[in-house]
């Protein structure tokens, strides 16, 4: 009898799937203001998010029901990506489970400026982002302003805000600058009470 190994045939070997303590775990350290996760998606949107609507788009959402809401809310900006529907429904499971969210606040928004140019902390207990395209988030530590740091294309980003109770501001961040004729797509996730939530 000969033994046959399991092997995938044609396909990359399956990527290990982040789990919410992946997330929550590291997170919830004392003088961890900023979690970087770099990951790489397996899709690509080429060159449609430079041709669509500026603008964003917000709602409350319950992870459960959100993949026809998150698909209506990107083809309202013009953009039609079934894979980045799943990634974004996939971040917004993960985000509800990690910090157990019945609800999560999503923001998709499709820019062209430099949103907020000066760096800071926001007045919220977390914020989790992905860049899909364009420049991403960057960052500084405080007790070295002038290095700047940019997150990969595709990381889950996750800053804690000044209601988080092990916040102890050692980070701020800001919306990058957006080369002419290019768009940034930017997908926040907050928690539903923005101010306290429970860990
Ligand atoms: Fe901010």
């Amino acid at each position: 009898m000969s033994i046959v190994e399991n092997v995938r045939i044609g396909k990359s070997p399956a990527k290990p799937m982040l789990r919410p303590c992946d997330l929550s775990v590291p997170f919830s350290k004392a003088g961890t203001d900023i979690l970087v996760i770099p990951r790489s998606v397996d899709f690509a949107l080429g060159s449609q998010i430079n041709r669509a609507s500026l603008g964003d788009y917000r709602m409350r959402i319950e992870p459960a029901i959100a993949s026809p809401l998150v698909r209506d809310a990107l083809n309202s900006l013009s953009i039609e990506s079934p894979s980045l529907v799943d990634d974004i429904c996939t971040s917004i499971n993960l985000f509800a489970k990690a910090f157990q969210q019945p609800r999560v606040d999503l923001r998709i928004e499709v820019t062209a400026e430099q949103a907020c140019p000066k760096f800071h902390c926001d007045n919220v207990f977390v914020r989790m982002l992905t860049t899909y395209a364009g420049p991403a988030t960057e960052y500084i530590y405080l007790d070295h302003p002038s290095s700047i740091y940019q997150a990969p294309i595709n990381a889950l980003v996750l800053l804690k805000g000044h209601r988080h109770p092990s916040h102890q501001e050692t980070v701020h961040h800001r919306s990058p600058e957006i080369p002419a004729g290019q768009r940034r797509l930017c997908v926040i996730y907050n928690c539903e009470k923005w101010l306290g939530a429970v860990l």
